[in-house]
């Protein structure tokens, strides 16, 4: 048989087997024009004007898939509510899996059969068109969905559901997953509603990846991310978020990176990054790898196009890490305790401290070789299990730069300090806590840049430098979320 004609049959036999070793992915970090009162979906088209010019570079550049930031397109206001939020919202077509709706060609039906009348839906419509356009798959929040629900059960007074809503754009333009978000943070309830139990939401892409979502605040919780991880075996994630840095400890990136290695999963994460490190950090993540990742560390807004080409993950699944649902004993505290220390070159320490149920046990040495510029600086091993820091108990054992609180409530300001200038030969936590699918091993350096996991030790509840490499070490953290 001819060679080629050989080959073209196999391919036609066998699509998957010579499906690429890796795929192209990009992810925007990026800073939108702000919601005021008054503004109408010509907001959301005006940041989506500014967002298609990463899209057509992140094309260029050859990736397959993009994921823009939650809360990208309407930016962020403190008074929404359920009336005033109305007039950007869309009232999405019902999600077929399948190729059944494309926007941009308005061809959809809606449930009844009829079709749908895309006036109503603009915003929808004209990513549709650029995904088409640049023929690369757009996964974008902020096309919120309303459902008008009147004689529904569990119907809202006002006759309407809403929802933070990502939805999935394939190369073509078809609508080819919808998910509301399952989680609201703090405010959002004021004008989002969440769907009863958490959405299971995945498509398959034209290269053979299948890809799971959630939103934000989603990556603390059991659900949906246990069974998109571990009942369907997904391996690559897609993750808008607006993520609020609480820095030094706990910023964007070693949360993404925690979940990331945690579940040994590919790991795509958007943030918005309009009010500098507040939120910004976003990246890929590849088994806790980090093959592209920024964070801003000013108060800036910037925009930031981060590709990179990501392995595809075909072994099994581990068996299950499972979520833990065993509460620690814990006093909701609601701060963590410290215990501080001057990190003075050539000295080591071994420190201490049993907190609400964590025994949390640093050893560190800073190196003798210090910079110039170099003064002394304070770090603490902290401490803290409960319910302070969201609505729902997190327990965390950790070191970290302690630079005194502006605002006295804390022991050292754990909001905006993200530099540091101290040399560590070594670092390591240990604690009682344990690995989990919603443990987060966590470090990071100056600038909130995270310690690459190759240089890490990552056990059970413990983290630690590997030998050689010195770090200006911002904080390490092991961090574990407890729920029924
Ligand atoms: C709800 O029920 C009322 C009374 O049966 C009916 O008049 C109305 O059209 C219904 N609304 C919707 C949206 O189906
Ligand atoms: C942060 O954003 C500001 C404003 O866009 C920019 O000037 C600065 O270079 C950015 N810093 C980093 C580290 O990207
Ligand atoms: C930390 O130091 C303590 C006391 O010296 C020691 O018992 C412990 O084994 C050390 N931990 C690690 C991980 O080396
Ligand atoms: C000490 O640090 C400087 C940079 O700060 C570096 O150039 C030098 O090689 C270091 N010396 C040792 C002995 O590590
Ligand atoms: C991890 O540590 C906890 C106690 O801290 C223990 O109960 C659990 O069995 C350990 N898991 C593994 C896999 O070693």
């Amino acid at each position: 048989m001819n060679s080629l004609l050989f080959l073209f049959l196999l391919l036609l036999a066998f699509p998957c087997y010579f499906s690429t070793q890796t795929y192209r992915a990009a992810v925007l970090e990026f800073s939108p024009y702000q919601f005021q009162p008054g503004d109408n979906y010509q907001l959301l088209l005006r940041n989506l004007a500014e967002m298609e010019k990463y899209i057509s570079e992140a094309k260029k550049q050859g990736a397959q898939i993009i994921v823009l930031p939650e809360y990208g397109l309407e930016g962020w206001y403190e008074e929404w509510d359920r009336d005033n939020i109305l007039p950007i919202l869309e009232p999405l077509p019902n999600y077929y899996a399948g190729k059944t709706c494309n926007p941009c060609l308005e061809k959809c039906k809606d449930k009844n059969g009829n079709n749908i009348d895309f006036k109503k839906l603009p915003v929808l419509k004209e990513a549709s068109c650029i995904a088409m356009k640049y023929s690369i798959i757009i996964a974008i929040d902020g096309i919120n969905d309303v459902q008008y629900c009147e004689n529904q059960t569990d119907c809202p007074p006002d006759g309407r559901f809403q929802f933070n809503t990502l939805v999935v754009l394939d190369e073509q333009g078809f609508l080819v997953a919808k998910y509301h978000k399952g989680h609201n943070y703090e405010s959002e309830s004021n004008y989002f509603d969440q769907p009863k139990t958490p959405e299971i939401v995945y498509f398959d892409s034209s290269f053979g990846v299948r890809f799971g979502m959630f939103i934000c605040f989603d990556i603390l919780w059991n659900q949906p991310t246990y069974s998109l991880v571990y009942e369907l075996g997904i391996s690559n994630i897609l993750f808008p978020t607006y993520w609020g840095n609480l820095a030094p400890a706990f910023s964007a990136n070693e949360f993404q990176v925690g979940f990331s290695k945690s579940n040994k999963v590919n790991f795509l994460a958007s943030n918005i990054g309009y009010d500098g490190f507040y939120s910004s950090g976003s990246g890929i993540f590849s088994n806790g790898l980090p093959l592209a990742f920024y964070t801003n560390d000013t108060i800036y807004p910037s925009n930031r196009l981060l590709i990179a080409d990501v392995p595809i993950i075909i072994e099994e699944k581990p068996s299950i890490i499972s979520f833990d649902s065993n509460f620690l004993e814990f006093d909701d505290l609601s701060i963590p305790s410290f215990k501080k220390f001057q990190a003075i070159p050539g000295t080591s320490g071994s420190l201490f401290l049993s907190v609400s149920g964590v025994d949390c046990q640093v050893n560190y040495s800073i190196s003798q070789n210090q910079s110039e510029s170099f003064e002394i600086e304070e770090y603490a091993l902290f401490a803290y299990s409960g319910l302070g820091f969201f609505p729902i108990q997190i327990s965390f054992c950790g070191l970290t730069r302690c630079v005194p609180d502006p605002n006295q409530q804390f022991d050292c300001d754990v909001y905006q300090t993200v530099h540091s200038n101290t040399f560590f030969d070594s670092f390591e936590i240990e604690s009682n806590l344990q690995n989990s699918q919603l443990s987060f091993a966590m470090a990071n350096e100056d600038g909130l840049q995270i310690i690459n996991d190759e240089y890490l030790n990552i056990g059970n509840g413990t983290i630690s430098n590997k030998d050689g490499k010195v770090f200006k070490l911002l904080s390490s953290v092991f961090l574990q979320v407890f729920q029924e």
